[in-house]
């Protein structure tokens, strides 16, 4: 068969990362979770007491970054969200990072991406397109009881703000905002279990196979 390039897109608390991981698996492609790069670049501005909002300094830190030295574990909080979300929105930041996530794109055993522009910019030949969407209320509530069950005390009121921030600073940027690509599928996962989102996107999968 020939290599299924697939692409997730959406915003942040969507569902993407878990769709991502297990798509990635019962297609037996090869994932690269996006949001790491820019989590890690904003992650080293902060440890190094750079200016995030300094395109200039921030495009060296996002050349320089070794792709192989990214550790998961530390970038996966809020605050290296909202980092990364700064770090995003520079285009000389995306553009030292596209050819990494081309490549990636490019093996022979076909891959799935999931960030924010992967159908719009990193990927447009995508063999499929999905744009997860959910209501910033539902994508809140869902964070919030996630957090809550790790023990962690957050108030839903601050999590769903910290959400619309994110939405408004990904949607409203100048380089590569966050928008379904004109041949996205749009899969609403509002009203979905984890389960029936998955099983939602692997219809609209084997669809185009
Ligand atoms: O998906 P995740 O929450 O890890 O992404 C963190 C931030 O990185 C996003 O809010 C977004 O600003 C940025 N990002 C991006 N393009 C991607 C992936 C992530 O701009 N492809």
């Amino acid at each position: 068969a020939r290599p299924l390039v697939i692409a997730i897109d959406g915003p942040a608390a969507a569902g993407k990362g878990t769709l991502a991981k297990q798509l990635a698996a019962h297609y037996s492609l090869p994932y690269l979770d996006t949001g790491l790069l820019y989590r890690a670049v904003g992650r080293k501005a902060a440890a190094q007491g750079l200016d995030l909002d300094d395109p200039q300094a921030m495009e060296p830190l996002a050349r320089d970054l070794d792709t192989g030295d990214i550790d998961e574990g530390a970038l996966r909080g809020r605050e290296a969200g909202e980092l990364a979300s700064r770090v995003a929105a520079h285009e000389g930041v995306r553009r030292a990072l596209t050819a990494f996530q081309r490549d990636f794109a490019d093996r022979p055993t076909g891959a799935l991406l999931d960030g924010r522009d992967i159908g719009t910019v990193i990927c447009p030949n995508a063999d499929v397109k999905i744009f997860v969407v959910a209501s910033a209320e539902v994508r809140a509530r869902r964070r919030t009881d996630e957090l809550n069950a790790k023990g962690r005390a957050v108030v839903y009121e601050t999590i769903l703000e910290e959400v619309r921030q994110r939405d408004d600073r990904d949607s409203n940027r100048a380089v590569a905002p966050l928008k379904p690509a004109e041949d996205a599928h749009l899969l609403d996962t509002s009203e979905l279990s984890i389960e029936g989102v998955f099983r939602e996107a692997c219809r609209l999968i084997d669809a185009h196979i």
